[in-house]
């Protein structure tokens, strides 16, 4: 594994969430950083701070406007209470490969338009936020990723793929745009075949590459999945289920081509009548626990947490060997459904790995195997106070 270290020596919120003004400067060992704290003292803000230092909309999939600090946070739910979103900001200073770098990012008028700056200059590309700062998350939201909304397990495995396919955010995008362009052409009954088959033509040439990028990111990470750290971690087998992702696995890149632009052209009679059409927007995998030849989603919840911290580490142990950086880990509400022996494993492994490890939890206790060996911070309402140094 690479000797760097890669993490954040400087953070800065300001007007994020419930931070009016925030700068934290963790050690620049990068120790794990834990964040403890009663139910909205505000740990899951930074930890969504950290994560809009990366491509994307962060970890809880906000929307960029309501991210700002509110005055009154009423307005956040009261939707007749008019407040103009707050300008905001998360910048920070991080070791990459090539030194200390800063990067910040945030919106200028409150609205969903994101700026970006990467020492000092600013880039219209959320893309190259990953060239110098990457990171995963794992919520509790995610808990029961196995058993719900296939939307969340493809945005779980898009993250994966980022950091392998740098074009991956981009051609998501495209692809989406286009989807949106063709169902209202068809649901409004417009049959244009010239603009349908131009619009097919670029969800097929998009879509599988998409495909071919979410198989290649299985199979790079494939062999850390088999040799887990510990064997306190299950061995996840992960299949991908999607229409296109199956065809790409038997045939060549050009029949899958043909056969998805078939699909396409064969399904805008289902579509305008009110059907569905499979593709990359409708992909999902599955996870097995191999150990058991059991599927994730009728593992216990804290089996299904393991299995998902078992791809994540092997994610995180694929892009230090092959790119030389592994990415910052975000772990929201870590202990819950984690028993204290695999807990303090899993401790011991993130201690290991060359990036800083930032953890929240209700319980600084659930964390004592980590004394002296992380920087523990106590968090009161939207403040924090240093309790140790190691
Ligand atoms: N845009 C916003 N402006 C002001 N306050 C906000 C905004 N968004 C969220 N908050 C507030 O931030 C506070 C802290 O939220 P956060 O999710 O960080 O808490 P937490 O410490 O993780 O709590 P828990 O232990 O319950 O997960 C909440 O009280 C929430 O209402
Ligand atoms: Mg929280």
């Amino acid at each position: 594994m690479s000797q760097i270290k890669t993490g954040i020596t400087q953070l800065r919120l300001t007007n994020f969430r419930s931070y009016g003004f925030l700068n934290l400067e963790p050690d620049n060992r990068f120790m794990p950083v834990i964040l403890t704290g009663h139910n909205g003292a505000g740990k899951t803000n930074i930890l969504e701070a950290v994560s809009f230092l990366t491509a994307g909309k962060g970890l809880r999939s906000a929307r960029l406007s309501d991210v700002g600090k509110r005055s009154n946070p009423a307005a956040l739910l009261n939707a007749d209470v008019l407040q103009i979103p707050e300008r905001w900001s998360v910048s920070a200073q991080v070791q990459t490969k090539d030194g200390l770098t800063k990067i910040g990012t945030g919106t200028i008028d409150g609205s969903e338009r994101r700026q970006i700056r990467i020492d000092g200059k600013n880039t219209a590309k959320q893309s190259d936020l990953g060239r110098v700062f990457r990171c995963l998350w794992l919520t509790p939201a995610q808990d029961r990723l196995f058993c719900g909304d296939p939307q969340a397990r493809r945005r779980f495995l898009d993250r994966l793929v980022q950091a392998f396919d740098s074009q991956h955010a981009t051609r998501l995008s495209e692809y989406n745009t286009a989807f949106k362009q063709w169902s209202c052409l068809l649901r409004e009954g417009r049959f244009d075949q010239r603009w349908l088959k131009g619009l097919e033509e670029q969800l097929v040439s998009n879509g599988v590459a998409i495909a071919a990028s979410r198989i290649d990111v299985i199979s790079r990470i494939s062999h850390y999945l088999t040799h887990p750290l510990s064997s306190a971690f299950p061995v996840p087998e992960v299949i991908l289920t999607g229409v296109v992702e199956q065809k790409l696995l038997v045939k060549s890149a050009l029949k899958t081509e043909e056969e998805f632009a078939d699909l396409l052209e064969k399904s805008r009679k289902i579509y305008a009548d009110g059907g569905s059409v499979a593709g990359p927007h409708t992909a999902d995998f599955k996870v097995i626990h191999a150990q058991k030849g059991l599927d994730a989603a009728f593992c216990s919840t804290g089996e299904q947490k393991a299995l998902l911290l078992s791809v994540i580490l092997a994610e995180m142990q694929t892009q230090t060997q092959e790119q030389g950086l592994c990415p910052v880990l975000l772990l929201d509400e870590i202990a819950a459904h984690l028993d204290s022996k695999r807990r303090n494993i899993l401790f011991d492994i993130l201690t290991e790995l060359p990036a800083q490890i930032w953890m929240t939890g209700t319980d600084s206790s659930d964390f004592t195997h980590l004394t002296n060996r992380a920087q523990f911070f106590d968090v009161q309402d939207s403040n924090l106070n240093l309790q140790n140094v190691a």
